[in-house]
C-alpha cells in the first residue's frame, strides 16, 4: 500500500525495503499532527483512493513544509480490493476503526467509511470484530 500510495501521489521519496524481515520505511520529517491535522491527512489519502483503519495522529507526520504524511500503511486499504485484504488484516481494520479509528475521519467522507466497514464485516461473517464488540461502541462508531 506504501508504494502504490507513493506511486499514486508520484512521490519520489526512496520505496520501502525488506531488512532481514523487517520493513525499513524511508525517513520522514516532521511532528505528530493534532486532531484538525489528522482529518487533513485523513482526507488527503482518501482523495488519492486510500482508506485507514487506524486513523490516528501517530500514525501520520506533519512536515516543516505543512503536509500531513501518512507513515503507517499496515492497516491502509483500498475500496475496490477489499476482498483481497489478508483476513487478520480485515478483523483489524474493523477492530481499530471501531476502538476510534472512526474519530480521525472526517464527517463529508464518513460514508465511504462506513460502507468499507460494513462491506469488510459481510465478507467475515461469524469471524467479524462486531461479533465480539459491544452495542455502544458499535453506535459510537455509527454501525
Ligand atoms: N517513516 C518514519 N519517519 C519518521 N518517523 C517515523 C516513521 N515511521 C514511524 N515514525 C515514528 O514512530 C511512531 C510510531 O510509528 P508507527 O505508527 O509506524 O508504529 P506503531 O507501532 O503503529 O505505533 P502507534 O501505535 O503509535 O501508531 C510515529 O508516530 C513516528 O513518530
Ligand atoms: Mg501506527
Amino acid at each position: 500500500m506504501c508504494n502504490e500510495y507513493h506511486i499514486k501521489i508520484q512521490s519520489f521519496k526512496k520505496p520501502p525495503t525488506i531488512v532481514e524481515k523487517c520493513i525499513k520505511m524511508p525517513f520522514i520529517n516532521g511532528k505528530t499532527p493534532n486532531f484538525k491535522d489528522t482529518l487533513i491527512g485523513v482526507n488527503d489519502l482518501f482523495k488519492n483512493g486510500f482508506f485507514m483503519g487506524d486513523a490516528k495522529p501517530s500514525n501520520f507526520l506533519k512536515t516543516p513544509e505543512g503536509s500531513v504524511e501518512p507513515i503507517d500503511f499496515g492497516l491502509v486499504f483500498k475500496h475496490d480490493t477489499l476482498e483481497s485484504i489478508d483476513h487478520e488484516v480485515k478483523k483489524n481494520i474493523i477492530s481499530d476503526y471501531l476502538k476510534g479509528g472512526f474519530r480521525y475521519i472526517p464527517n463529508e467522507i464518513k460514508n465511504e467509511y462506513h460502507s468499507c466497514i460494513v462491506k469488510l464485516d459481510d465478507i467475515l461473517g461469524k469471524d467479524s470484530p462486531t461479533r465480539k464488540i459491544n452495542l455502544k461502541i458499535l453506535s459510537k462508531a455509527g454501525l
